[in-house]
């Protein structure tokens, strides 16, 4: 069972032909909603990865709950672990330029009051070899004591440690796994500007001393990663990306996933890379979420 504490957002998204630079304005082509939040895209990708999966969280009070919510109840998620807040269901205004990139704001509404209390008692039911996955945005004191609880009680434990905060590094130490992107890595490891062979070293460097499995995904060059002194590197599909939101979302679910299913790390890896790719060739976070299928026809 994976039990993933996080956010659940509605996500607005504006399609353009380029990012906008700092005080420009550019023509929108399009606009569409969509469910999202790092969280509940993550439930959702383990769920079509084919695990049990439990999400817990908060929304608010209003019309973007149901919709933000749809797609995790359509995929039978567990969603007895979301509250109803008073503040408003959490949104991101999304813009996507012609190449797939994308620029994110966040307003965490709901949830900002997922509490050390609902964390507490989301992994009081959990058992050792359970998966618990969590991200950065929700508080950091809820993440906090989700982690001690879970690691406690024999919980494997997964961090994605994004968005970055001032709380990323320190987290980051307590999880068994860890996932960054490059800029994120950068932050845990505390150095800036890493080539390849840089980055290699300080994933190695991390592992020894704190001896957690430390995963960096790379966009199109796939993911790189460390675990009990070893590297391991894995590629996802060459693609034309359409709209990358929700890839690194992707990645972590499935790889939570595929690990919980009993596959070797390193397939885990391929898995989930190879569905963060497939997850950037549709628009929107959680519609373009791989089915488990349609990974493995690629694999
Ligand atoms: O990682 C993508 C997600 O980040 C989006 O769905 C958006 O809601 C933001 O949380």
């Amino acid at each position: 069972m994976i039990t993933v504490l996080g956010s659940i957002n509605m996500d607005l998204v504006t399609t353009t032909t380029r990012l906008p630079k700092p005080g420009e304005t550019v023509a929108g082509l399009s606009f569409s909603t969509a469910a999202g939040g790092k969280g509940a895209n993550q439930a959702l990708a383990a769920k079509r990865a084919g695990s049990p999966v439990r999400m817990v969280g908060a929304v608010g009070d209003d019309p973007f709950a149901a919709q933000a919510t749809a797609m995790m109840h359509v995929a039978a998620v567990d969603m007895r672990g979301v509250k109803t807040s008073p503040s408003p269901t959490g949104t991101a205004l999304i813009l996507v330029g012609g190449d797939g990139e994308n620029m994110i704001a966040v307003v965490p509404g709901a949830n900002a009051t997922v509490s050390v209390e609902d964390a507490r008692a989301a992994v009081g039911s959990m058992t050792r070899g359970d998966y618990l996955l969590v991200q950065l945005e929700t508080p950091a004191p809820a993440v906090e004591a989700a982690l001690d609880a879970a690691r406690s009680r024999g919980v494997i434990t997964v961090i994605n440690i994004a968005p970055l905060t001032e709380d990323a590094a320190r987290l980051g130490r307590k999880a068994d796994m860890v996932i960054a992107n490059e800029t994120e890595f950068e932050r845990l490891a505390g150095r800036d500007s890493l080539s390849s062979e840089e980055r290699e070293k300080a994933l190695l460097a991390l592992n020894a001393e704190t001896r957690q499995t430390v995963i960096v995904t790379l966009g199109g060059d796939g993911v790189v990663a460390v675990r009990d002194g070893k590297i391991y590197r894995a590629k996802g599909l060459k693609i034309e990306p359409v709209d990358t939101v929700g890839a690194g979302d992707t990645f972590c679910g499935y790889f939570a996933a595929s690990l919980e299913s009993g596959l070797p790390f390193e397939k885990a890896l391929r898995r989930a890379a190879v569905a963060g790719s497939l997850s950037c060739l549709k628009a929107g976070a959680q519609p373009s979420i791989p089915q488990a299928a349609d990974v493995e026809k690629e694999l």
